[in-house]
């Protein structure tokens, strides 16, 4: 057995559901803050929901940052890697079908998933990102053909640039990625058109009923 360095809540699936969702909070969330979520969008699917190491003003997250939307590169690149890793012993550590795990990320969560598919391609192989924008320009493009992403986007977050949304979904897609982007006219929340266009496309792109 492999340390697994961060705290984190794993649920086993119901034996039914072949998927893992790996559940990524938002800044001021934690380990719990996504489970009911995660019920909700794959039924008896197993859960692994990790805890970001870094705090703002006493709020997890999964990187620094020096303002809001200004991001410490270094500090995201580290953490992204520390994750990263973090996943891998997490998937031998608990058997995990790599194949069927699927990362949902919730805005700052949602940023590190985006982070982890361009820096360390291979380790998340299907993701739903809630409120997403590009979190950093990889020095080398990613290979991402076979990597199925969802991005949902509210037009009138202001968090999340709309412009860096699509930025994206275009680096996603040019590096090979199968990339379905959905937008709303609403804002930073999650709303139940988000659950729904999540329930629907992992029943279509991982074939799980
Ligand atoms: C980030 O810092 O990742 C984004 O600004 C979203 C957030 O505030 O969590």
């Amino acid at each position: 057995m492999n340390e697994l360095n961060f705290i984190h809540r794993f649920v086993d699936g119901d034996g039914n559901n072949p998927l893992t969702l790996l559940l990524l909070h938002g800044t001021g969330g934690d380990e719990d803050s996504l489970l009911d979520l995660g019920g909700q969008l794959a039924t008896g699917a197993a859960l692994l929901s990790p805890r970001g190491k870094v705090l703002e003003n006493g709020y997890p997250r999964f990187f620094r940052r020096l303002a809001e939307g200004v991001f410490d590169i270094e500090d995201l690149k580290a953490r992204t890697h520390e994750l990263a890793d973090f996943i891998d012993q997490a998937v031998e550590n608990y058997h995990i079908d790599r194949s069927k795990l699927v990362a949902v990320g919730y805005s700052n969560g949602a940023n590190i998933a985006a982070s982890t598919l361009l820096l360390r391609p291979g380790v998340i192989p299907n993701a739903i990102l809630f409120r997403s924008m590009l979190p950093l320009e990889p020095e080398t493009p990613p290979q991402l053909t076979g990597t199925q992403v969802l991005m949902t986007g509210g037009r009138f977050d202001n968090m999340i640039p709309a412009a860096l949304t699509e930025q994206l979904a275009t680096l996603l897609k040019d590096a090979g990625a199968d990339v379905v982007l959905d937008w709303q006219q609403i804002d930073h929340r999650l709303t139940m058109h988000d659950v729904e266009t999540a329930q629907k496309w992992i029943v279509e792109k991982t074939a799980v009923k």
